[in-house]
């Protein structure tokens, strides 16, 4: 949880530099910008975190293509502690060792500007950004376009794979400038929620996978790496194209809804979707022969039961047990049995009616083209378009299907462990256990395929947590720190600076 003792004042000195050079932000450039760091390009400012001034060097709007699409959003904000420029360490890391953490903005697959350090605009307190300029890491900014952007003449220019290209891009934008930016472009720490949290395991996901170079070219890309070091996700609302049955194998028999401007009961024709998405979502799950640690296998039969339902539970319970070690009170939860302090069972049926739905089927791949999801996948001409076999057979407005190969370049699924690609070692998956914006089946089989393909794994359901990220950050910086030191083979620690 949030350490609430964070007090944060802002304080800004800005002290110019340098007159800024970058491009005013305009859709649709076509002039050529060029890949290399400009270190005299900066501001100095001043932020407190807990009563402690913490001074850093703001290098904002780097166009980081040589071909942008949008100048509003292919451009990264980059943030470094002023010590680096003294010679100075910050705990463990200096100039040349110091970690790069890279969050990324976007929200239900919008468009996201580059972030910046500053507070919290979901969490009191100060933001992730300025909590790891606090704790010595660099700080890199993304922006990434989403799928509303448009140029002047109106096409969609950040339709699928448009966001998950930028963030790449802004990757091997720092592996190109690694020589003459303070941080370790080895060490690579990417961060988002929710889509934004799909998007960064995405990107640990692909690494280096030749399915986006084309696109990667388009845009002017460095011609470099892509992989990343470590991955952070909130909530990622990721494998979207398994999603709605997942979605139904969870809320199936729960008929009443509430998203955040909705409330209904399903119809009679929802609930017989939601009868065939469910019965799709074992065999699904059979195909992935995913494993328990202990190797056994996490299936489902017919009627949707079986150890995998049960390894989801034993997360459930995992964090029941820490709630209650931390001195929650959960005596009133009867789903919840605990027996001497504890907790051997949770009723996953009656946990899930607690719950509540929040959406209706098709959940994703709406039927009538109306989620963030089809929109993502919709053309530089089409707005939205089915993602699903099952959408585009059930579509009630006649509806067009992506292209398949667009739809498996969105899902971290097909990559993890897949020949020619680099997946990152290091992964932080979060999802709380009151957030219903997409099946808690989701980032368990993501969390399951990473482990089962030997990466190393911190997964957990916060408790009682909604739909939300960033809510935990002393917990996320101490797993950062512990997978930086971990990390003994440093690709390239021998790097000069100025
Ligand atoms: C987000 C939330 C959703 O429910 C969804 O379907 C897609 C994105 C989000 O918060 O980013």
């Amino acid at each position: 949880m949030k350490a609430k003792k964070w007090f944060t004042s802002i304080l800004i000195c800005s002290v110019l530099s340098m007159p800024f050079t970058y491009a005013s932000a305009s859709s649709n450039v076509t002039g050529k910008y060029s890949l290399k760091f400009n270190k005299a390009n900066y501001t100095e400012k001043t932020l407190t975190v807990d009563g402690k001034n913490i001074t850093y060097r703001a290098y904002e709007k780097i166009v980081y293509v040589k071909n942008p699409v949008d100048t509003q959003y292919e451009i990264m904000n980059v943030y470094v502690p002023e010590e680096y420029y003294k010679g100075k360490s910050i705990g463990k890391y200096n100039a040349t060792t110091a970690p790069i953490f890279f969050p990324n903005t976007v929200g239900g697959y919008m468009p996201g500007e580059p972030g910046s350090p500053g507070q919290d605009k979901r969490n009191s307190g100060p933001n992730a950004a300025l909590v790891a300029l606090s704790k010595g890491y660099v700080v890199a900014e993304p922006g990434a376009r989403g799928r509303t952007t448009q140029d002047e003449t109106s096409q969609y220019t950040g339709k699928a794979p448009a966001a998950i290209v930028d963030l790449k891009a802004a990757v091997r934008y720092l592996r190109y400038n690694d020589k003459i930016m303070p941080g370790n472009a080895e060490k690579i720490i990417s961060n988002g929620t929710s889509a934004g949290g799909a998007l960064s395991a995405l990107l640990g996901a692909t690494g280096n996978n030749k399915d986006y170079e084309p696109y990667l070219k388009a845009i002017g890309a460095a011609n470099e790496r892509d992989d990343i070091f470590a991955v952070s996700a909130y909530c990622p609302i990721t494998n979207l194209d398994h999603a709605d049955m997942a979605y139904e194998w969870m809320f199936n028999g729960i008929n009443d809804y509430e998203g955040r401007t909705t409330k209904g009961t399903l119809t009679k024709e929802q609930t017989e979707i939601s009868d065939e998405l469910k019965a799709m979502f074992p065999n699904y799950v059979n195909s992935l022969r995913l494993r328990n640690s202990d190797g056994s296998k996490l299936t489902l039969d017919d009627d949707g039961n079986g150890t995998f339902k049960d390894y989801i539970k034993s997360f459930l319970i995992e964090s029941a047990q820490k709630a209650l070690d931390s001195g929650t009170d959960l005596s009133i939860l009867t789903w919840i049995t605990i027996k001497d302090g504890k907790v051997t069972d949770i009723d996953f049926d009656k946990y899930i009616a607690y719950a509540g739905r929040m959406k209706t089927p098709s959940a994703f791949d709406s039927l009538d083209l109306t989620t963030p999801e089809t929109e993502l996948f919709g053309t530089s001409t089409s707005n939205a378009q089915h993602f699903t076999q099952f959408g585009i057979k059930n579509s009630t407005v006649g509806g067009s299907l992506a292209d398949s190969h667009i739809v498996k370049m969105m899902n971290p699924m097909y990559y993890v462990g897949a020949k020619g690609t680099t997946n990152s070692k290091y992964w932080r998956i979060r999802h709380g256990t009151m957030d219903k914006d997409t099946s808690l089946a989701i980032p368990t089989i993501l969390s399951a395929n990473l482990k089962n393909n030997g990466l190393d794994v911190d997964f957990a359901l916060p408790w009682n947590q909604p739909h939300s990220g960033d809510y935990d950050l002393n917990e996320l910086f101490t797993w950062t720190d512990k997978v930086v030191a971990a990390s003994s083979k440093a690709h390239s620690a021998i790097k000069i600076k100025r």
